[in-house]
């Protein structure tokens, strides 16, 4: 399974800041295991396709209609003609701010999928559900209602993001995450039979070049969601090294 790092540049970035993805395409170039991929700003993705060589663009939302009067909406198929290769659904930051649920979320991944996007569907605790130990019964719960079950490895990809970590500079211990990875892992394979074993399932929330490599070394965890670590080619690239540098 290649590795699969992941930047979301979030509402970050103007045209100047494609520099950055320039450098970060150059050093993808070289990489045979690790798949590289940046979701910047909608606004920056039609000038970010031309320039992302290997690296993969994607967006950061889309709406599950394919379309209609949806104002401020995107569309998968939108995305898609951008240039796109996944998006991401469901990401905390969606959830708190917008309401998202997992119904929602389910139907983005759905209209995703359809289009031919890969979803990349993020579920986690928030801080109280972890000091109340509830941690893995929510995330649980979260892949539930939330993942397609028409999924495959090739058009899914699951991330752990427990919001908490989420540009805290704080993470779980690396016995949580493993334990809550291989919980995944199983309840991949629960839902969608022996392909959920191949669905590649990402840690993200506060992942940098200091605890990149250790987090990564975990056996479930096939990648990293990375937001503010993302937004330079400096903080980024030693991240993706260091998945090229994790041999399975
Ligand atoms: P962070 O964000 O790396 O800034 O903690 C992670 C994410 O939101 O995916």
């Amino acid at each position: 399974m290649r590795f699969l790092i992941a930047g979301n540049w979030k509402m970050n970035g103007s045209r100047p800041m494609l520099a950055e993805l320039d450098r970060i395409a150059e050093a993808a170039a070289a990489y045979l295991t690790v798949e590289v991929a940046i979701a910047p700003p909608f606004t920056l993705l039609a000038d970010a396709g031309p320039r992302a060589g290997k690296v993969l663009i994607g967006g950061q939302d889309c709406h599950p209609a394919a379309k209609g009067a949806h104002t401020g909406c995107i569309s998968a198929d939108m995305l898609v003609e951008m240039g796109a290769r996944f998006v991401i659904c469901g990401h905390s930051e969606r959830r708190a701010e917008f309401g998202e649920n997992d119904a929602l979320i389910q139907a983005k991944a759905t209209a995703a999928q359809a289009a031919g996007l890969v979803a990349i569907v993020c579920v986690g605790e928030d801080e109280p559900e972890r000091n109340q130990g509830r941690a893995v019964t929510v995330v649980a719960a979260e892949i539930d209602r939330s993942v397609p079950l028409a999924s495959t490895p090739e058009n899914l990809v699951l991330s752990y993001e427990p919001a908490w970590a989420i540009g805290t500079g704080r993470t779980p211990t690396m016995a949580e995450i493993c334990e809550m990875h291989a919980m995944i892992r199983a309840k991949l394979i629960q839902l969608l039979g022996e392909e959920g074993a191949r669905v590649r399932i990402l840690y993200g929330g506060s992942v940098n070049p200091a605890n990149a490599a250790q987090i990564l070394a975990c056996p479930d965890v096939n990648g990293a969601l990375i937001g503010g670590a993302s937004l330079t080619a400096d903080s980024f690239v030693p991240i993706v090294n260091a998945a090229a540098d994790i041999v399975r």
